[in-house]
């Protein structure tokens, strides 16, 4: 854990995430997790921010993880998969968390089936990025510094 919660940021994975690289790879491409979470941490790395890890499969154990976070991590960034749009705890959670927060996703949910394209959370975030594979994660966790640091 850094010191410096203002340089911390929790990555959040929700359910099935743990199957990167071998679920659908044709929606999800063949990057696995933990390529995803090198990419996110390098990325932080590269602009003094550490970036802590947690998937879960469990919808309580994310909202602990968004608890654990307030007022000790800087930003959230957050896949949270099937639970975007199913969880109103999840989104209740996010709402107690008073730093960034950055929704993502690998695909893009608005081209996909009807059930996804609602997210019970974006209205508690404070932007999403959905579409990009694998390069959303360095863009979510660029996109979370550059509101750290105040850029426009
Ligand atoms: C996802 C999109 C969700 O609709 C889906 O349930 C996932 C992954 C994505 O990253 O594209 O599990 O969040």
């Amino acid at each position: 854990m850094s010191a410096d919660s203002s340089r911390l940021i929790l990555l959040l994975s929700g359910p099935n995430l743990n199957l990167l690289g071998e679920r659908q790879p044709e929606i999800y491409g063949t990057t696995t997790l933990s390529d995803l979470v090198q990419i996110s941490v390098g990325t932080a790395a590269a602009h003094g921010y550490d970036v802590e890890h947690l998937q879960s499969n469990h919808e309580g154990e994310l909202i602990d993880a968004i608890h654990g976070a307030r007022g000790r991590c800087a930003a959230i960034v957050i896949n949270a998969a099937a639970f975007t749009h199913s969880s109103y705890a999840l989104a209740d959670a996010l709402a107690t968390f008073e730093g960034v927060k950055v929704e993502l996703h690998i695909s893009n949910p608005q081209a996909r089936e009807h059930w996804r394209h609602s997210s019970l959370i974006a209205p508690y975030v404070t932007g999403h990025l959905a579409g990009f594979g694998a390069s959303g994660y360095r863009l979510a966790i660029e996109a979370a510094i550059a509101q750290l640091e105040g850029a426009a």
